[in-house]
């Protein structure tokens, strides 16, 4: 079975095929450095770039598995939540396929796609704990399957990802600069006294990001000469940190309190549900080696592997959304092409149409 994956939802354009699960081929065109002029993601900007990146990846997504668009059983296309103009792109391709062919439309949750996206590499047990951390989410679920997931917490502000470039922003570290500040804090050893361990003065497993990059504002206010004083395009981390150990020390620092952040909710949520059986990490932050130390710890205190699939599957892909869509079109779900977008911030309805081939009772048997 050949299933076309789309995914337009950010910043990323990206198609994939899969063939009977496997990953036949990925392709991606990422507007980081588009963006990157202006701070942060500009959205008409992205809907602008991922329609004319389409054409293109479609080329060579096709030519580099050597199949055709006939083959194609089931477009899946991630539906939400994402930049609504960015969503409309990869919605019209995979409408216009399935009306133009024989194919099967499939409407895919961008955040179960990024917590499904492990068992692309591995045989994942289940109920897991699923951590998303990325640029615009944080959240914990309790996965029971591949298709059920429980939400248990999410951030009540920043995204971790944001608040990595935002802190690297106060720093003049170009963004997105998250992967900046864990190079520098490579160069430092964390002073734990520097900054709050973020929001766990409570009993919820829910994230908040906020209070801890005002505690690095401060600090940053406190010392004038400690932000770099030009922004360069390619920052040399080794250097920065040896011509001026303090702000290695803050990379390391504001790192650490990030990971002790999850890491203890994390422990929290695995002693609500003992029941849990692997442990996943997902989303670009993924890739910061102080929190990958940190829940490494975590998970072998338990007893747990930390399944973290390879990064170019933490971060926006289409591979994972070809394989939601197609353990959904499995499972006997689809959509029309009444199929709508959903903005962020607003729940991703189940809404799947069932195959009449599935309900009838010669099925049954
Ligand atoms: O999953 P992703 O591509 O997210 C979205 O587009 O939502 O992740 C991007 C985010 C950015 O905020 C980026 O700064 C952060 O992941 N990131 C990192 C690292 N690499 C990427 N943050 C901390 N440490 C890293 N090594
Ligand atoms: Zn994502």
């Amino acid at each position: 079975m050949l299933c076309l994956g789309i995914e337009t939802s950010c910043d990323e354009t990206s198609l994939a095929l899969l063939r009977d699960g496997r990953i036949a081929t990925q392709c991606l065109r990422s507007q980081e450095d588009l963006h990157a002029i202006y701070g942060g993601v500009v959205p008409e900007i992205a809907s602008r770039e991922h329609l004319r990146a389409i054409p293109g990846l479609l080329d060579q997504v096709f030519s580099r598995a050597e199949a055709s668009l006939e083959e194609v059983e089931v477009v899946a296309v991630t539906r939400g939540p994402g930049l609504m103009g960015s969503l409309l792109v990869g919605m019209g391709l995979a409408k216009g396929l399935v009306q133009g062919g024989n194919a099967t439309l499939v409407g895919v949750d961008h955040l179960q796609a990024h917590m499904t996206a492990p068992e692309l590499t591995q045989r994942i047990s289940y109920p897991a704990l699923g951590l998303l951390i990325s640029g615009g989410h944080t959240r914990l679920y309790l996965l029971r399957s591949n298709l059920e997931m429980d939400i248990l917490g999410r951030t009540l502000d920043d995204a971790v990802g944001e608040a990595f470039d935002k802190t690297a922003r106060l720093l003049n570290l170009p963004y997105p600069g998250g992967k900046y500040i864990d190079r520098i804090a490579a160069f430092a050893e964390p002073d734990t006294t520097m900054f709050p361990r973020p929001y766990l003065d409570n009993t919820n497993l829910d994230f908040s990001f906020s209070g801890l990059k005002t505690a690095v504002a401060n600090y940053v206010r406190a010392y004038p000469g400690l932000a770099l004083q030009e922004m360069a395009e390619e920052p040399d981390a080794e250097k920065i940190a040896s011509d001026s150990p303090q702000l290695a020390t803050v990379c390391a620092s504001f790192s650490w309190s990030v990971s002790q952040g999850l890491k203890i909710k994390l422990e929290r949520a695995l002693r609500r549900c003992p029941e849990t059986a692997s442990l996943l990490v997902a989303g670009g932050v993924a890739a910061n080696s102080v929190i990958r130390d940190s829940l490494k710890g975590a998970a072998e205190e338990h007893g747990l592997e930390l399944i973290l699939p390879p990064i170019d599957l933490c971060t926006d892909n289409a591979a994972m959304v070809a394989h939601t869509g197609a353990v959904l079109y499995r499972e006997g779900w689809y959509h029309d092409l009444s199929l709508e977008a959903v903005p962020r911030g607003r729940p991703i309805p189940w809404d799947y149409l069932r195959m009449p081939r599935l309900d009838s009772p010669r099925m049954e048997h």
